[in-house]
């Protein structure tokens, strides 16, 4: 007999397959999740390779047609897919949404990411797959099975907020993105970036949550010990938006142009809101001390407390002396 987990893989699949089939050949699918797809301007190749489907608006239409193919109630409930009611009764999870399949970085879904077409303030945005024996959330990242092999040729990552990101990256050519999709930036996800390559780059919205995830991101970045860049957008734009905005060419040039590393994101964030204050100024240059003590390698940490004396104008002797005192306050 299958392990529970091994069966838990194969109902999903089979649901993956489901909404594929849904999206591609049936007029529902079509008319509503495809041209949905097309309206955005992603491409079918794109499409395709993400796997990509639509959960027909139809109560337990997924879960009937698993279970006539010989799938167990058990697993279907198992992963979230199905769900059982109070009253005894079964019903989808994903209806009248298009469908994001999360593949482990072997290939293997493992979980979903059900985005409505819906524009009711209401309804939320993306209904997603619980954690279950095979989909730990904080240990995934979206996109990594498709990016890894390009994310260690380029020895970069780029690591943006959704799934709409990732595939838009991609169809700009640039296939070493992954999104932390779901959860905010954990540790573990860093680490599993880590084994491919040191460097990450973060594309994140360049809306106030967006900014403010990126901030916090990248201290703990910095506190794994590897190398962070940041790229913003104007006007609330995220990576998805800007590309189809700008176009796939531009977007490559944007990317490639407006990579800075953080203390200069830091200090252009932070100072924005400052002005002249020298108070508010004072914190500011303690702000970006304190990420800089984050790293863990102190040669590192001293080129960037150089750089950071040239770009505020602080003595370098004074900006070492604060660094040293959070470093001892630490332990
Ligand atoms: N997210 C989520 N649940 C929500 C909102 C967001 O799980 N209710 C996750 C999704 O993985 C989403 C990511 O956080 O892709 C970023 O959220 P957001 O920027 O709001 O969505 P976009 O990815 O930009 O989605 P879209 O472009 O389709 O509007
Ligand atoms: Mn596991
Ligand atoms: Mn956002
Ligand atoms: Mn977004
Ligand atoms: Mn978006």
């Amino acid at each position: 007999a299958q392990s529970a987990k091994e069966s838990l893989y194969i109902v999903s699949q089979f649901a993956a397959a489901f909404f594929v089939k849904q999206l591609w050949e049936t007029d529902e699918g079509k008319s509503i999740g495809l041209s949905y797809f097309k309206e955005r301007g992603f491409r079918e190749d794109i499409l395709k390779k993400f796997e990509v489907g639509y959960s027909p608006d139809v109560w337990d239409a997924m879960t009937q047609s698993a279970v006539s193919a010989g799938h167990k109630l058990e697993f279907l409930e198992s992963t979230g897919l199905s769900i059982k009611n109070d009253n005894g009764k079964i019903y989808d999870r994903f209806r009248g949404r298009v469908m994001f399949p999360i593949h482990n970085f072997t290939g293997r879904i493992i979980g979903f990411g059900g985005r409505t077409l819906k524009t009711d303030k209401n309804v939320p945005k993306y209904v997603n797959s619980p954690e279950s024996e095979i989909y730990h959330k904080s240990n995934v990242l979206y996109g990594l099975f498709h990016a890894k092999k390009a994310i260690r040729d380029s020895d970069n990552c780029y690591l943006a907020e959704g799934y709409a990101d990732v595939l838009s990256v991609h169809q700009a050519g640039i296939e070493n993105v992954v999104a932390s999709s779901g959860t905010s930036l954990t540790v573990e996800q860093i680490k599993l970036i880590g084994r491919f390559t040191q460097n990450i780059t973060i594309l994140f919205d360049g809306d106030a949550a967006g900014i403010k995830a990126s901030l916090r991101g990248l201290d703990m970045i910095l506190e794994e010990g590897l190398n962070v860049k940041i790229v913003s957008f104007p006007d609330g734009h995220d990576p998805d938006s800007y590309m189809h905005h700008v176009g796939a060419g531009a977007f490559k040039t944007y990317l490639e142009q407006n990579r800075k590393d953080f203390i200069l994101y830091k200090a252009n964030v932070l100072l924005k809101d400052a002005g002249n204050d020298p108070i508010k100024r004072a914190g500011i240059i303690r702000d970006i001390v304190e990420s800089i003590a984050k790293i863990p390698d102190p040669i590192k940490a001293s080129v960037f407390v150089r750089e950071s004396s040239s770009l505020l104008e602080i003595e370098e002797r004074i900006l070492m002396s604060e660094l040293n005192k959070m470093r001892s306050n630490k332990v």
